[in-house]
């Protein structure tokens, strides 16, 4: 297996907080792999290196064999990577169009980021709301905007992070259904979610973070009773922490 991700070595300290630990792990072309871990463990952190928000102190990350460490999140963007923000982040006051939009214009001029923005709009079922403001839709429908306006820059890789945070249950199902489907159609994920039934089911391999370090990884089914694991969910049951 040739890894279209390796991550290799990530260090990242804030102060005297270590907050990449010296982390490696791969991800191979067409997998959906999950990030999990209490909260502070570092995962947003380390999807901020991924994209290029922060350098890391150092490791390596190689994304289809060219290095992205030092790389603007512009360029990482438009070799293929991209990232959904924790907190919904759409503009409220710019329409369903013109947000997806922004994505497009990552990587392309403003006419034909508008078509691949009508079309990743469609993609995630939103078809019909273009001309709404973002601060109108309903928390699922900003959810499927967020990944629209990912989609938009034509990604070969998403990190989600947190995307399903505010969703019900069955809404998340209707997520989780999309993401197969993008999988399907050649995209790569990366998944931080906090919701422990919605990361099992979606994912093939979880990793799992503690205090900045890889405590685990494995299918759901070996992570979940990995006693490293349950002992950083502070002896809860990790199918039922939600
Ligand atoms: N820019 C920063 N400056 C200083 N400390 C930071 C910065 N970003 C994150 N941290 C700290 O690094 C640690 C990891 O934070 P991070 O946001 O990566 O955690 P997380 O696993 O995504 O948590 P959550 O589940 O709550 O989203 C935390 O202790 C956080 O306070
Ligand atoms: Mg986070």
């Amino acid at each position: 297996m040739s890894a279209l991700l390796e991550v290799r070595g990530l260090r990242k300290r804030f102060g005297g907080l270590v907050a990449t630990d010296d982390v490696s792990f791969e991800v191979a072309q067409g997998e959906i792999v999950g990030l999990i871990g209490p909260n502070g463990a570092g995962k947003t952190t380390i999807f901020n290196q991924l994209s290029g928000l922060i350098r890391p102190d150092a490791g390596r990350i190689v994304f289809d064999g060219t290095s992205l460490v030092g790389m603007s999140a512009h360029r990482i963007c438009r070799s293929g990577v991209v990232k959904t923000f924790q907190n919904v982040a759409s503009f409220g006051d710019m329409t369903v169009l013109e947000n997806a939009t922004v994505g497009g214009l990552a990587r392309v001029g403003l006419a034909e980021a508008r078509e691949r923005a009508h079309a990743a709009i469609d993609r995630v079922g939103l078809a019909g709301r273009e001309e709404v403001m973002a601060a109108e839709l309903s928390l699922p429908e900003k959810a499927r905007l967020e990944l629209a306006r990912a989609l938009a820059t034509r990604p070969r890789m998403m990190l989600l992070d947190e995307a399903m945070a505010t969703l019900t249950p069955q809404e998340q199902r209707e997520i989780v259904a999309l993401v197969r489907e993008l999988r399907g159609e050649g995209i790569t994920f990366l998944v931080i979610e906090h919701h422990m039934k919605t990361i099992m089911s979606m994912c093939e391999r979880i990793l799992v973070l503690n205090f900045g370090q890889l405590i685990a990884s494995g299918t759901p089914a070996e992570v979940s009773r990995d006693p490293k694991v349950v002992t950083a969910y502070l002896g809860s049951s990790v199918q039922e922490a939600e």
